[in-house]
């Protein structure tokens, strides 16, 4: 989890990396009225897709913190009695909602490195009594989880932000039973980031920098042991600082959401 790691056109520090985008998320954790690149919660998440009566039943302080990019629910279609993974679950909007499909008989299981986020979805998770959800400390390259624990992984705006894709998408393939599947919305890029963007680390933090090239993130899907079924545009999600804005215009730098099943 540490030193340096080769994209295509930079050199990463992924400690430094590692530490700016922890310190960003403990800021959306505790204080998500603050100044961020990115839009958060309730008016966004229904702008992206989310359904009102869902959002009506997690807890309010989660989904002020959620600071994901787009709508995958759809295309996951959990049913009740599921196994359920989320990478980097962040304060918890996601793993709750899934914990809302899955059922009294599913499992949610939320990962998530800031420790800030985590203790506050643990927080909200014991006061509404989500007692299907687990919160664990750990890395999204790293899953503290058995070989083929789960039905379905899903994540919301967080693989971008890892140094090494190719590592999260082989994660998530172990963690998954066979024809699992896995749901995401994620920032992509149309073209390669220059290296002066993809070395910001606020940038990348703000997921912007970290972003691939939609071409290349789906090929590193495909070669962890997915197949691809579907691939969409999430054009309600936008930036809201003018660095931000700016970098993504100029270099396509969108959400998608999308679903594969491993093979
Ligand atoms: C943009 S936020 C999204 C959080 C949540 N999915 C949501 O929709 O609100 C990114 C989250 O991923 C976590 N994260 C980023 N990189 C990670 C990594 N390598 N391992 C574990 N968690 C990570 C951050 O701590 C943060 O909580």
């Amino acid at each position: 989890m540490t030193g340096t790691t080769t994209t295509a056109t930079a050199n990463v520090d992924t400690r430094e990396l590692k530490a700016k985008v922890k310190a960003m998320y403990r800021d959306v954790a505790l204080d998500p009225a603050g100044d961020f690149h990115f839009e958060m919660g309730r008016a966004m998440a229904e702008r992206l897709g989310y359904a009102p009566g869902d959002l009506d039943r997690v807890p309010a302080e989660a989904i002020a913190s959620f600071a994901g990019v787009g709508y995958y629910f759809d295309l996951a279609a959990l049913i009740p009695g599921e196994r359920v993974l989320d990478l980097g679950s962040g304060s918890g909007m996601d793993s709750f909602i899934a914990a809302l499909h899955v059922g009294p008989t599913g499992e949610v299981v939320g990962v998530d490195m800031t420790d800030e986020q985590r203790e506050k979805a643990e927080r909200l998770r014991r006061r509404d009594g989500f007692g299907r959800v687990r919160f664990v400390p750990g890395y999204i390259e790293d899953v503290p989880c058995p070989d083929g624990a789960f039905d379905a992984v899903v994540s919301n705006g967080v693989i971008n932000l890892a140094a090494d894709k190719g590592r999260v998408f082989r994660e998530a393939a172990r963690a998954l039973r066979p024809s699992g599947r896995l749901a995401l919305a994620d920032i992509v890029t149309e073209v390669q980031l220059p290296e002066g963007v993809v070395c910001n680390a606020t940038l990348w933090a703000a997921c912007i920098g970290g972003a691939m090239p939609q071409d290349d993130y789906r090929a590193a899907i495909e070669a962890a042991g997915f197949e691809l079924l579907e691939i969409r545009d999430n054009p309600a999600y936008r930036f809201i600082s003018d660095s931000a804005r700016r970098a993504s215009e100029k270099f396509g730098v969108k959400s998608i959401s999308l679903l594969a099943r491993k093979r």
